[in-house]
């Protein structure tokens, strides 16, 4: 009796990661090979998360891929298909890595707000088709997301993950978790979506023009990352927010004042981002230490970690003094919201300062830093999240149906 077909097939997912110290400058441009060691920690896929699912089949006739539902063309992306064909090169079932693939992948978070989504994309793409080919070590994984995308590297593992540049070969160039989601469980990650509609120069672009231009990109490879890289090492294991937070602010200006060392100059944050950096060291002075840091990637939008305990005074003080035109439930999305915004909010809509520490503190900003309230909607949205896993297999959410045709997302 001849035995039914199956066609197998992988789904995964992960989250995008933000880097604390950045990675920006190749080494190699072919083998993607940074100029410096960088780390970053992923995000809870909860939040923000790219789905990928892969299936193979004898039946199949070609290699296919739907991107958001629509179909795109694998040849027409040459890093693509390099992560594809090095992977297949792996596969040790030869009928297996002859056959053709498909692939069906969704991000659950806007493409268009700048969040750099191809380092999920890839680490999802790259994890669920190692486990098509048998090849489930996340360690050797990380080599072919970096193919897809540097930074792809380190959304592979969880919690916080060192990227290390390696010695000028492919198969050194690795991530290594530093450690896992759950031990500096208080970390909260703000998103600070900021309203701008720019395009800005793409990642690759830059950093090419920053190799080829800056005088200080060297000198920060060689002389500040190495001791940045063991000091946030440090930090991150002993849970050090203030340290950690003083490394993760300073690496953020030094990339950006080496985009504009750049020729010509890049400028990724704008007004927006910079009055951020006020208000976030105006608070830090309130203090007398750090409590929330920023980071900003190749575009405007605020990344800021501070712990759980932060996230009560730091919320509604961004909400009241970068207010929205209507504060509805897309203002603030994820599941690490702290309190609802009803409670932030008054019936009138104003937010709410109801404690003696937040008075006190609006007090502050506005006297001490003379901090103004920002333009109406300068924020889009802002996402609240935390730390999470990493690359996860997760068969329940299947983007191809068992034929391997990709199922119609409503
Ligand atoms: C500013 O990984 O997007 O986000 O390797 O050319 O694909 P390519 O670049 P990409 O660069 C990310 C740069 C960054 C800093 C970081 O994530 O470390």
């Amino acid at each position: 009796m001849a035995t039914e077909r199956k066609i197998k097939i992988i789904t995964a997912k992960t989250s995008v990661n933000i880097a604390v110290i950045k990675y920006w400058g190749k080494e190699d441009e072919k083998l993607i090979i940074p100029i410096n060691d960088s780390i970053s920690g992923t995000l809870d896929s909860d939040d923000m998360c790219t789905i990928t699912t892969v299936a193979t089949d004898s039946s199949f006739t070609k290699d296919q891929m739907w991107l958001n539902g629509e179909e795109v063309d694998i040849l027409s992306n040459s890093r693509l298909t390099k992560c594809l064909t090095e992977l297949r090169a792996k596969c040790q079932d030869d009928s297996m890595a002859n056959q053709k693939i498909r692939i069906a992948s969704v991000n659950d978070f806007p493409t268009a707000a700048g969040l750099a989504s191809s380092a999920a994309g890839y680490a999802a793409l790259v994890y669920a088709l190692g486990h098509l080919f048998g090849i489930t070590n996340k360690s050797v994984l990380s080599v072919y997301a970096r193919m897809g995308s540097g930074s792809a590297i380190r959304s592979l593992d969880g919690g916080f993950v060192h990227w290390i540049k390696g010695t000028g070969t492919s198969d050194t160039s690795i991530a290594k978790q530093i450690v896992t989601h759950s031990h500096w469980s208080e970390m909260r990650v703000l998103i600070l979506v900021v309203n701008d509609a720019k395009k800005e120069t793409g990642s690759t672009d830059g950093m090419k023009r920053s190799v080829e231009t800056s005088s200080l990109l060297p000198i920060r490879a060689s002389n500040v990352v190495p001791e940045r890289i063991s000091a946030m090492t440090k930090a991150i294991l002993e849970k050090d927010f203030n340290s950690f937070a003083e490394i993760t602010m300073k690496d953020s200006n030094q990339f950006h004042a080496i985009v504009q060392d750049t020729y010509p100059p890049i400028r990724y944050m704008n007004e927006i981002s910079w009055n951020i950096i006020t208000f976030v060291h105006g608070i830090n002075s309130f203090y007398g230490k750090n409590v929330a840091a920023y980071t900003f990637d190749a575009g405007p939008n605020a990344c800021i970690y501070l712990l759980q305990d932060a996230l009560e005074y730091f919320l509604p003080l961004i909400l009241k003094y970068f207010p929205f035109s209507d504060y509805n439930s897309q203002c603030i999305r994820g599941h690490s919201v702290p309190e609802s915004l009803s409670t932030i909010l008054t019936s009138s809509g104003q937010v709410n300062l109801n404690t003696q520490q937040l008075r006190e503190l609006d007090h502050y900003l506005l006297t001490k830093i003379s901090f103004q309230v920002q333009p109406v909607n300068s924020l889009r949205y802002i996402i609240a999240t935390k730390i999470g896993k990493g690359a996860e297999i997760d068969s329940t959410r299947s983007l191809l149906d068992a034929q391997g045709n990709p199922i119609v997302l409503k």
